[in-house]
C-alpha cells in the first residue's frame, strides 16, 4: 500500500466527488504495470503510483515524464483515463496518442519501467454537473475520450439521475479504442470513412443524433474534448441549437502547474487564464473561439488551427 500524498487526508478509498475541494497535485513515481495497443496509433498506460494522490476526477490531468533521461526534459500532460485504489495500492489509467518524441518514448515502455508523475491536475468536468441534471453527452474526437472513461464511472456519483452517452469519432475503425471504454450502452460512433457506426465527422454525429440533446425539463449539458476544430465547430452546433458545452483543451504544456505560461489563453473578457490551472475543462461561454482560432500565438488552447 503506498503512502498517502503529503499530509492531507487522502479521500482515494472512498471519494465524495461532489463536495472534494480542488485538489493540489502529488508528485510522485509511477511504475509501469500495463501497456498495450488500444487502436492504431494509440496505447493504453497503466501505471501503479507509490504516493497515494487525492482520487483525481474526470477531466483532470497527470503530467508524465522520464527519470532516467533528459531527452524529452518536459514532462507531458495526459487525461487520467482510470483510478483504482484498493489495499494493495492505486494504479492510473491512460490513453495515449503517438505524436512526438514524448508519446513515442512512453510508447516504448515496458513493464517495471519508472515515469515521474504529478497528479491530479487541472479543473475537472464534474465542477459542471448538478445533482439534478438527467443527461450527459460527452463527445470525444480521437484520443479525446481518455477522460471521458472516467467520467462515465463517475458522473452517477455526482449526479445518481443522469445517464451517460459518448459520441466518439476517429477517423476510421482501426483508430477507435474501444475496448477501454468501459461502456456497452449509450455508446454512437462515427468514423469519417464510415469503416463503423455514422459514416462522418463526429460534430456530424451530433448534428445527426440532436434529439439527444433534449431531456425532460432542459436540454442536456454536452461535455467536449478533441482536437481544436472539433471544439470549434461544437461551439457553433451549441450557440445553434442553444445547448450547454464544456470543453477540455488538449494543446501542448509546459510545466502544468502555473509557472512557466506555455498555455496562457486569451479568453472573452480579454483576460489571461492559463490552462493548466483554470482549465483544461471550461465552459465553451469563457472561450474567445474567433480569437483562440485567429491567434498563432495562442498554441496553448490548440496548435495549428484548421478549420474542420
Ligand atoms: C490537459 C491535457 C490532456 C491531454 N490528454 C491527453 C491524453 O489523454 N492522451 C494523449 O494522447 N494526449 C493527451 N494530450 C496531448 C499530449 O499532451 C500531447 O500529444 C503530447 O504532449 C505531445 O508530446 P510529444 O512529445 O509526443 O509531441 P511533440 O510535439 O514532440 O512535443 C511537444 C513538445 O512541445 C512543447 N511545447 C509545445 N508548445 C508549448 C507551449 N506552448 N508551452 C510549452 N511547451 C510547449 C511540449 O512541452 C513538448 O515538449 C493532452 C494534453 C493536455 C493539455
Ligand atoms: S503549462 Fe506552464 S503555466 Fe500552464
Amino acid at each position: 500500500m503506498p503512502t498517502s500524498c503529503s499530509s492531507r487526508t487522502s479521500t482515494a478509498l472512498s471519494p465524495d466527488l461532489s463536495v472534494r475541494p480542488a485538489s493540489s497535485p502529488c508528485q510522485t513515481e509511477g511504475e509501469v504495470v500495463a501497456i498495450a495497443q488500444a487502436g492504431a496509433g494509440i496505447f493504453w498506460l497503466e501505471l501503479a503510483l507509490s504516493l497515494l494522490p487525492m482520487s483525481p476526477m474526470a477531466g483532470q490531468f497527470a503530467m508524465v515524464g522520464f527519470k532516467d533521461t533528459q531527452d524529452p526534459l518536459l514532462n507531458r500532460p495526459l487525461s487520467i483515463a482510470s483510478f483504482e485504489a484498493g489495499s494493495t495500492g492505486c494504479r492510473v489509467g491512460f490513453l495515449v496518442a503517438i505524436r512526438g518524441k514524448g508519446t513515442r518514448r512512453l510508447a516504448e515502455a515496458r513493464q517495471g519501467h519508472k515515469l515521474r508523475v504529478i497528479i491530479p491536475m487541472g479543473q475537472s468536468f464534474l465542477r459542471h454537473v448538478g445533482p439534478d441534471q438527467r443527461r450527459i453527452i460527452a463527445v470525444a474526437g480521437g484520443v479525446g475520450v481518455a477522460p471521458m472513461v472516467l467520467l462515465g464511472r463517475q458522473i452517477k456519483q455526482v449526479s445518481p439521475e443522469a445517464d451517460f452517452l459518448l459520441l466518439y469519432g476517429a477517423k476510421t475503425k482501426a483508430e477507435l479504442a474501444k475496448r477501454h471504454l468501459g461502456l456497452t450502452d449509450g455508446l454512437y460512433v462515427a468514423t469519417e470513412d464510415g469503416s463503423e457506426g455514422f459514416k462522418g465527422r463526429v460534430t456530424e454525429l451530433v448534428e445527426a443524433e440532436r434529439a439527444l440533446l433534449l431531456q425532460a425539463g432542459g436540454s442536456a449539458k454536452v461535455f467536449a474534448c478533441g482536437p481544436l476544430p472539433m471544439l470549434y465547430a461544437l461551439n457553433k452546433l451549441a450557440e445553434r441549437h442553444r445547448f450547454d458545452l464544456v470543453v477540455s483543451f488538449e494543446g501542448p504544456m509546459g510545466c502544468g502547474m502555473g509557472f512557466c505560461l506555455g498555455c496562457a489563453m486569451e479568453n472573452r473578457e480579454g483576460m489571461y487564464v492559463k490552462l493548466c490551472q483554470k482549465g483544461p475543462v471550461m465552459d465553451a461561454k469563457e472561450v474567445d473561439w474567433e480569437r483562440l482560432t485567429r491567434s498563432d500565438e495562442l498554441r496553448g488552447a490548440g496548435c495549428d488551427f484548421k478549420p474542420a
